[in-house]
């Protein structure tokens, strides 16, 4: 599979990436044995976030890492900022200085390791300072806890407050996208209609990104909606699935994997995050990583899955 350097940095990575949201439901050996696969199959880097089975996820993650992994082998990316009060049951965000470092320590200590790769901070805080924001990576960068940093659910407009406010360079956005997801590319393709679809809703994220060499990352692939169900088998896109079914077949590729390469296909070389914890789901995704799609079909699959082409 190939591998790429993410925002032009150092950091050589898979172009599809394991996601741990729901690795706290997988049993010890399952999980051990879904991660070996995921390394056979060239995926190198590992998705996690403190709020993932609030805490669990990565303390599983981190019992392999202390057992079963070499550190140096792989690389890590974990993300912070969304808070929950389960007392008083509020969710906020808080990308506050204090808040960032303490959860970085929180993320180390879970993961067992003295180093993240790669952080991110989860979501825009309505009441973030850009300024404390820089204090917290240049302490965190010069302890050595964070290699390098980038955000996640950034429009291009917070994106650029943010990197004018700190000297490291924002490597990554990750933001979703899949077929049925393609904000990321409608209100480019409506420009210059009267289509509700030409809404530009991130600030022309995009072009931003590939202008100033940021890596998206593309987390829910297979989901449509904000998390409303994911398109694999759902009647309301038999028509996709069919067409997913015929292309994938046409590579010797699932239709999973065919929904990977949509993405992959796309010039900004995206990274795409898988969270199957199907391990023979994730092989054959992992083939995606050796498909190119023509034109024709990328179009085919985004016009099926409900995308307007004027
Ligand atoms: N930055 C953010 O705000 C953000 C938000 C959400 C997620 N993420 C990241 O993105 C990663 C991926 O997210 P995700 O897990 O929601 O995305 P996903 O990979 O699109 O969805 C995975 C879900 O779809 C199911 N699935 C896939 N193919 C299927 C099929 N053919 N039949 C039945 N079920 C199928 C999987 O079940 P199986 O496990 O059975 O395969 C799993 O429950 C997460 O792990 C996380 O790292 C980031």
């Amino acid at each position: 599979m190939d591998r790429i350097n993410l925002g032009g940095s150092e950091l050589e990575a898979s172009r599809i990436v394991l996601g741990c949201m729901r690795i706290s439901e997988m049993k010890t050996d399952a999980l051990a044995r879904h991660i070996s696969t995921a390394i056979e199959h060239g995926i190198n880097l590992f998705d996690h976030a403190d709020i993932y089975g609030r805490g669990e996820c990565e303390r599983k993650f981190g019992k392999l890492l202390a057992t079963e992994l070499d550190r140096k082998d792989i690389l890590i990316q974990s993300k912070c900022g969304i808070r929950h009060e389960r007392k008083k049951d509020v969710q906020y965000y808080d990308l506050s200085k204090a808040y960032i470092i303490d959860a970085v320590d929180g993320i180390l200590e879970r993961l067992g390791t003295d180093y993240l790769d790669l952080l991110m901070l989860h979501r825009p805080d309505a009441l973030m300072e850009p300024e404390e924001i820089s204090e917290a990576f240049d302490r965190l960068h010069d302890t050595g806890k964070v290699r390098h940093f980038g955000l996640s659910n950034f429009n291009a407009n917070q994106f650029d407050f943010v990197q004018q406010h700190t000297s490291h360079k924002l490597i990554t956005n990750q933001v979703q996208f899949g077929p049925a997801a393609a904000h990321l590319v409608n209100s480019g393709m409506q420009a210059n209609t009267p289509f509700e679809g030409a809404a530009d809703r991130d600030g022309g994220l995009l072009e931003q990104s590939r202008l100033n060499d940021v890596t998206l990352q593309a987390w829910s692939p297979f989901h449509y909606g904000y998390f409303e169900g994911i398109i694999m088998d759902d009647p309301k896109f038999e028509k996709l699935n069919k067409v997913l079914e015929d292309i994938g077949q046409s590579h010797g590729i699932t239709k999973n994997a065919a929904a990977i390469a949509w993405i992959l296909r796309h010039p900004a070389t995206m990274q795409t995050i898988v969270g199957t914890t199907d391990t023979s789901r994730l092989e054959d995704i992992a083939k995606a990583g050796n498909v190119r799609l023509s034109r024709e079909e990328w179009y085919q699959i985004y016009a099926t899955a409900g995308n307007m082409v004027p």
